[in-house]
């Protein structure tokens, strides 16, 4: 049978420098003869990317927008996760269901309980549940994001909340790094792109 893909996952708040370092590890990989599927949520597939855009620009109920996380996330691991795993190649996801822990969860409130359900439905149960394993979260103060994301582009739904949304958000994503620790690095990305670098290339290396 052949060897199966490693799920690497990225997230961070937005505007922590996520997607530059995205293209940076689809660089290394490429580098490194690596064969991966760069793909990202809400979206990833045809169905998944009309999601996004409802998901990114409606207004709507809370759990209806977990919902939809999770369809789109069904549908996903389904077209494009599973499938790419068992060809053996990796699969480099901007972000997965940590986002929603974040989001929906931390940002928006909805309790703890319900993204276990959530996960469970559409990623199974141990020892047969599908998740990265890996997920870099990229973290920085919120004072540099709103930095980085004032660069005059329109910004969706998510972008456009309030700070105090963005910081509980950013809680969210350390706490659950704090629970996960064998799965789920943070990467202070408050720093040059050059130190950054440097230790993705050595988390990357030693799971080659
Ligand atoms: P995200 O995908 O998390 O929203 P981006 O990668 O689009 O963030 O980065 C937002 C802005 O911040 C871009 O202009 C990018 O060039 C800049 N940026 C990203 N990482 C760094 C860094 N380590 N230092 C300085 N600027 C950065
Ligand atoms: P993002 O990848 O940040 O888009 P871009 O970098 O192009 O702006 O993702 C879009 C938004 O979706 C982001 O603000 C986080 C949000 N999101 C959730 O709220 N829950 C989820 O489960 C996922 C996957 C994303």
């Amino acid at each position: 049978m052949a060897a199966l893909g490693r799920f690497l996952s990225v997230e961070g708040i937005d505007g922590a420098g996520k997607s530059t370092q995205l293209a940076w590890i689809a660089q290394w990989l490429k580098q490194h003869s690596v064969a991966f599927v760069q793909t990202r949520e809400p979206g990833g597939t045809a169905l998944g990317e009309k999601l996004r855009d409802l998901l990114l620009s409606e207004p709507m109920h809370l759990e209806t927008e977990t919902l939809l996380m999770f369809a789109g996330r069904r549908e996903h691991l389904e077209q494009v996760i599973k499938p790419a795993l068992a060809r053996g190649e990796w699969v480099l996801c901007d972000r997965f269901s940590d986002a929603s822990y974040a989001y929906q969860g931390g940002g928006r409130g909805l309790p703890r309980e319900k993204f276990i359900a959530l996960e469970e439905w559409v990623q199974g149960v141990a020892p047969n549940k599908i998740q990265p394993d890996l997920t870099l979260i990229f973290d920085v103060p919120l004072s540099v994001s709103q930095e980085r994301m004032a660069g005059g582009r329109t910004l969706d739904r998510f972008e456009r909340e309030a700070t105090d949304f963005h910081a509980r958000v950013r809680a969210a994503y350390l706490e659950r790094a704090a629970s996960e620790p064998q799965r789920i690095r943070v990467i202070n990305a408050n720093r040059s792109l050059e130190e950054i670098q440097q230790e993705l290339a050595e988390i990357l290396s030693a799971i080659l």
